[in-house]
């Protein structure tokens, strides 16, 4: 595998401009000092997407989504970093050179990469006997053809046929000189325990290839053309190092950027039910392959909208036995639609049977929310029985208790309270219930992924239902997170303790080391996984790339200053009327010089860190990086006795000071729910309650402390 090298990645963000690659998509006007235009990420008709060449960074006012050069292409198109990167440097021509990796990293790799490009060769194999070999024209595709399937989806598809010999695709594939290790690891080949040969695994099949999001192919689905029951349906990839069947979604690939476009997704069950969808054309579909949903496909899907409908064949035990699923998709935060279709049909066979306008009418017209759709189906179910109709509110309030906007809660408690004919606070209290134990179990889970799952436990969960003071606790990780994104290597005045024991010349620290300082001082940590990396990522820069590009930046600036100083000083001596006056106008000269070196220096301390993150690999540094630069502008109510609006940079010791007391004061909070907590269970026990009554105590006094420090520093309240 190769990998860009670090310089080309750098001159490939350095080139990249923003306005230029924006405009590639979308038709840019001059506004002030930015570009403005129509949204790429929502349908708009007034312009809210505004695009900074200064900062290198586009933002829709309406919708929030941009990002730099590199997270707009990734967002866009729906790249992975890789790919996106690939994409600049072929529009601005620059030459990638990728670098060998390390002997380890080599070694994985190549293994992977072996297997992708044996699955590449076998993926193409499978293509062409399906339409260049007697056998796989009169089966393969005449079978397709049977389905209805045209060749246009054939090729998007690129579906294929396994030729019913027991060697083909073996004998092709050592031909081509891959080796029996990666036939065996992929699952195309089995040993056969008998005679230790290998033998195809897909015989007289058809191919339904399996690719990951940049469309890479990781498996294969074969369908048997028998109607006895004697064989499996379908045989499937095993598990492999390139293939975790939990993390794929059937159609992705093909789907991805018609379903950021729709901003919504359609959830299918098989292979032939994508493939038909698109046909009809209808392409924001994705198939869960058969099985229930998983934690991983539901974050791969939520990475392209959060909105999905689910489409069921009217099948009742069908229905209920995915109602489960669903709970799920609402606790990863989607919002859930499902949709049944007419008696007897399925998404492949309505999709056949319907022109598209029809198709996309039918879903409109009658997909319904999940949870007045899951109350009607269960109310149905439990009729008059006043201990079935208990259970199924309980049911009912569990799934609202899953989805994480309070505000929709509320709005579904109403509804519901309707629907099933119960007084509103009843729900609410039964709510608030289901919620704590969901919390509970949510936390539970997430010790046990810290230790199990790494993968997994990387990504930020959404935010879901958090007691408030962890709710506030976050809130302030991310304010003091957003300071070192925005300022974190601009100088702060650090006199903070009394002034007069600050004797010190320079009295002033950079953000990033005030919090530091302040942190390390009270052995805090980010609990928040993401302003953690993005906490840890900024040291790290600080401690060494930083100094050096630092000394590049003073250098380019003074070679800059030195030239328009030499400019400078010829045009004044051929301006001038005498020495006085020479004398006057290069003091001048020099003081602006001087003025616009500090500016300079200082804009460019204020970006370093944010344009990095923007433009980050790490997709959590990226992302809420991107997150916490676009928060809107925050113009404070406070103006200067020259009436000009004072900006977050102009209060920034004021506002990271106040920051970090706020963390330390929703730590100090969330320490003391806990304390509550404990002793509420400490059942009478005197002397445990009495200990744990004079910590909360301490903890008050603190908290008090703190109260006072805030209040006499922040002068201006926000
Ligand atoms: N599936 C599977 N293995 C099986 C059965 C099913 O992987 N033994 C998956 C396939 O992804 C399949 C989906 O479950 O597409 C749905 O199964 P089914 O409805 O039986 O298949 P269809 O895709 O509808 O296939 P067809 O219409 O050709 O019968
Ligand atoms: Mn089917």
């Amino acid at each position: 595998m190769k990998v860009i090298d670090k310089q080309t990645v750098q001159r490939i963000l350095d080139t990249a401009d923003i306005v230029e690659v924006v405009s590639d998509f979308v038709s840019l006007k001059k506004r002030g000092a930015n570009y403005i235009g129509l949204c790429p990420f929502h349908n708009e008709r007034t312009p809210s997407f505004s695009v900074s060449r200064a900062k290198g960074y586009c933002k829709c006012f309406s919708c929030g989504k941009g990002g730099s050069a590199v997270g707009f292409v990734m967002e866009l198109e729906q790249m992975t970093y890789g790919e996106a990167l690939r994409y600049l440097a072929r529009k601005y021509h620059i030459d990638i050179a990728e670098v060998e990796l390390t002997d380890q990293e080599r070694e994985s790799a190549n293994e992977r990469e072996s297997m992708l490009a044996l699955n590449a060769f076998a993926a193409e194999h499978f293509e062409h006997n399906l339409t260049d070999t007697a056998d796989g024209r009169d089966i393969g595709l005449s079978y397709f053809r049977h389905r209805g399937i045209n060749d246009a989806m054939i090729k998007k598809f690129r579906l294929g046929y396994a030729i019913d010999k027991s060697n083909d695709l073996l004998n092709a594939a050592l031909n081509k000189g891959f080796h029996d290790k990666y036939l065996i690891d992929t699952g195309l080949c089995s040993k056969s325990d008998r005679d230790g040969n290998l033998y195809d695994r897909f015989r007289g099949r058809v191919i339904y290839p399996i690719f990951t999001i940049s469309g890479r192919v990781v498996a294969f689905g074969g369908r048997t053309l028998r109607s006895d029951k004697q064989v499996a349906k379908y045989v499937n990839s095993p598990e492999s190092q390139i293939y975790h069947k939990s993390h794929e979604l059937y159609g992705l690939y093909q789907a991805k950027s018609s379903i950021a476009k729709k901003n919504k997704a359609i959830l299918v069950e098989g292979y032939m039910d994508v493939i038909s969808m698109h046909q009809a054309g209808v392409e924001n579909v994705i198939a869960s392959s058969g099985t229930s949903l998983t934690e991983g496909q539901i974050r791969l899907l939520h990475r392209f909208t959060e909105n999905v409908t689910v489409i069921y064949d009217s099948d009742p035990a069908g229905i209920k036995a995915s109602l489960r699923g669903i709970d799920m998709l609402l606790a990863e935060g989607m919002a859930v639609k499902v949709l049944l279709l007419p008696d007897g049909d399925d998404p492949d066979s309505f999709a056949q049977s319907h022109s598209s306008s029809e198709v996309e009418e039918y879903i409109e017209k009658n997909e319904t929310d999940f949870i007045r759709f899951k109350t009607r189906i269960l109310l149905k179910d439990a009729g008059n029985d006043p201990i079935q109709r208990a259970r199924v509110i309980g049911d009912i309030v569990r799934s609202i208790a899953l989805i994480s906007d309070p505000v929709t809660r509320t709005i579904y408690i109403q509804e519901c309270s309707r629907m099933l004919d119960i007084d509103e606070r009843t729900l609410s209290l039964q709510l608030e219930k289901a919620t704590a134990e969901n919390t509970e179990k949510r936390q539970a889970a997430d010790k046990r992924s810290a230790y199990t799952a790494p993968a997994e436990a990387e990504r930020p969960r959404q935010e879901i239902n958090l007691p408030i003071p962890d709710a506030q606790l976050r809130r302030s990780e991310y304010a003091l997170t957003k300071y070192i994104v925005k300022y974190g290597l601009l100088s702060i005045a650090l006199d903070m303790d009394d002034d007069d024991d600050q004797t010190t010349a320079d009295n002033s620290i950079s953000v990033l080391s005030f919090i530091k300082s302040e942190l390390e001082n009270d052995e805090i940590t980010f609990s928040d996984p993401a302003c953690d990396k993005i906490y840890r990522a900024a040291i790290d820069l600080c401690e060494n790339q930083w100094p050096s590009d630092l000394i590049k930046a003073q250098e380019n600036l003074d070679r800059h200053r030195r030239a328009s100083l030499a400019q400078g000083q010829e045009e004044i001596r051929l301006q001038a009327k005498d020495l006085a006056d020479i004398q006057a106008r290069e003091q001048q000269l020099i003081e602006t010089l001087d003025a616009e070196y500090n500016q300079t220096l200082d804009d460019f301390k204020a970006q370093y860190l944010e344009e990095i993150f923007l433009s980050s690999p790490d997709d959590d540094i990226r992302k809420t990086a991107t997150q916490l630069a676009a928060e809107k502008y925050k113009l404070s109510k406070v103006h200067t006795k020259y009436s000009q609006v004072e900006t977050e940079r102009d209060r920034l010791s004021e506002l990271v000071y106040r920051a970090v007391l706020e963390l330390k004061f929703a730590i100090l909070d969330s320490q003391i729910t806990e304390l509550n907590t404990a002793i509420s269970s400490t059942n009478n026990d005197p002397e445990t309650a009495q200990r744990l009554l004079q910590e909360i105590f301490e903890l008050y006094k603190l908290k008090a402390e703190f109260s006072k420090l805030l209040g006499e520093r922040i002068v201006n309240p926000l």
